[in-house]
């Protein structure tokens, strides 16, 4: 009897090569499969390398799948999009009633739910799980996030567990809820990506511009920042860009950089969604607009040259430099609320059962948007599984009111001096709006009435009302 392997993966590109390597060191026997035989041949020979582990790999699908120990389960690591379902349908003929077919790409939601149903009702069961970490993390330990079968799941979750990283020796993966709910808890992770990688953008706009901020010591603001309560991998890797050298010229890379941001999607996904499910995550919206103008380079530097924008005025660095470390954290916080407010509602209206503290929790290591914070989060929702928004909870009332202000003075001096921040300039009016018990759309809804009788609701009495203006 030919050696069963434990667990199959398709595509051995960069994040399918790591992730096979990250199961044998977890000593798994692990069996790729690609058609490029090229990249079958190089998983060999790595795979060779280390004596303990038990891995193979070919190029022909029938091979590959035979290898496998049943309930066979087989992770798909390909683009998303046409080529997962080309992929399922060329297993499909092979596979048998149980096997699991996990897709760890940056797959729809709703993509997911289709493959999932249409999956069922051949007995095959079908995850979608988000995978965090880049290629450092699927080889050294990505935040995984399942979605699926729960009982299915008990096959899977010994290997998740072995190959996620962890944090105070705890996995960063746990199944998140039927169906999609691991495509979505992925797709707003990105979301907050997003919002988050934009606000670090801003402050380093904000130090130069304002403070007149060298790289090194951009370097050295991040780096200290990065001991502390912003500590974070975003904050630690940006740190680390304004240390780096261009290799093709003098100086340093970050400034060779051509400022048009791309995105494959997404963020604008979540953005899209929230808008479906009239969720305001306006931290996350703007973030994927900012990188959109940032794209209309041309017209930027055209329309630059038509319009006058205030001298700046300089501000002392050190003061600077607290201001913006304390609206950094405000607008952390502010745009993880909106995420999870976000997956709070989207659970309910999708039926994904999501728990919150759960999420949080394996976010505190391997994944893009790991951070300290992540730990009081967890510790927020834990008390409160029912949070309707960060914002209420009692462990973060101090934080927020401890740094608005600094958020409010950066805003502040931005718009006086010209400089774009629409990251921090949304955090904050989302949470002056959010903390209003009054908000001025009581005209919104007169005007609404006035031109279109839409009706409205009164303060002092319940019912519907129209009036003739
Ligand atoms: C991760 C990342 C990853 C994402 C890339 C590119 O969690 O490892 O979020 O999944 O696809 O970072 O994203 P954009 O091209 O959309 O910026």
């Amino acid at each position: 009897m030919e050696k069963a392997y434990d667990f199959g993966l398709v595509g051995l590109g960069v994040m399918g090569r790591n992730f096979i390597l990250n199961v044998a060191d977890n000593g798994f026997s692990a069996f790729g499969h690609d058609l490029d035989t090229e990249k079958v041949l190089a998983l060999k020979e790595e795979g060779a390398v280390n004596p303990n582990t038990i891995i193979d790999a070919s190029s022909d699908a029938a091979t590959f799948i035979k290898a496998l120990s049943k309930p066979r389960k087989v992770m798909l690591l390909v683009p998303a999009g046409k080529i997962v379902d080309a992929v399922i349908d060329g297993l499909l003929p092979l596979l048998d009633k149980e096997d699991i077919i996990i897709d760890g790409g940056n797959s729809f939601f709703t993509d997911t739910d289709r493959r999932e149903a249409y999956l069922a009702e051949k007995g095959i069961h079908f995850f979608g799980s988000g995978v965090s970490g880049g290629a450092k993390g699927a080889r050294l330990g990505p935040s995984i996030m399942p979605g699926g079968n729960r009982e299915a799941y008990q096959h899977v979750k010994p290997i998740f567990e072995a190959v996620s990283a962890k944090y105070q020796g705890e996995p960063c993966v746990a199944y998140l809820g039927p169906k999609s709910a691991g495509n979505y808890v992925k797709m707003v992770h990105n979301g907050i990506e997003y919002g988050l990688m934009q606000l670090t953008s801003e402050i380093y706009d904000l130090l130069k511009k304002g403070g007149d901020f060298n790289n090194k010591e951009l370097h050295q603001t991040y780096s200290s920042w990065n001991t502390g309560r912003l500590q974070s991998f975003l904050v630690e890797i940006t740190s680390e860009i304004f240390k780096q050298k261009d290799e093709i010229t003098d100086g340093d890379l970050v400034d060779k950089i051509l400022d048009k941001a791309k995105q494959k999607g997404t963020g604008k996904w979540t953005s899209q969604n929230a808008m479906d499910l009239g969720i305001p995550v306006p931290s996350i919206d703007i973030a994927v607009s900012m990188r959109e103008i940032s794209a209309l380079k041309e017209e930027r530097v055209h329309a630059d040259n038509l319009y006058s924008r205030p001298a700046i005025t300089h501000m002392n660095k050190k003061e600077l430099e607290k201001l913006a470390e304390e609206a950094l954290y405000f607008a952390f916080i502010i745009t993880y609320a909106q995420g999870l407010h976000q997956l709070a509602d989207a659970s309910k209206e999708y039926g994904y059962n999501l728990n919150i503290a759960e999420i949080a929790k394996i976010w505190r290591a391997g994944c893009i948007i790991r951070a300290g914070l992540l730990a009081d989060i967890t510790e927020a929702f834990n008390e409160d599984s029912q949070l309707p928004n960060l914002l209420l909870s009692p462990s973060f009332i101090t934080k927020v009111q401890e740094t608005v202000g600094s958020a409010r003075k950066l805003v502040a001096y931005a718009a006086t001096n010209g400089i774009p921040v629409p990251g921090l300039s949304n955090s904050l009016t989302y949470f002056d709006a959010y903390t209003s018990n009054r908000l001025p759309l009581n005209l919104i809804q007169a005007q609404r009435d006035h031109f279109g009788s839409h009706t409205y609701e009164r303060v002092d009495k319940p019912g519907i009302f129209h009036t003739d203006w």
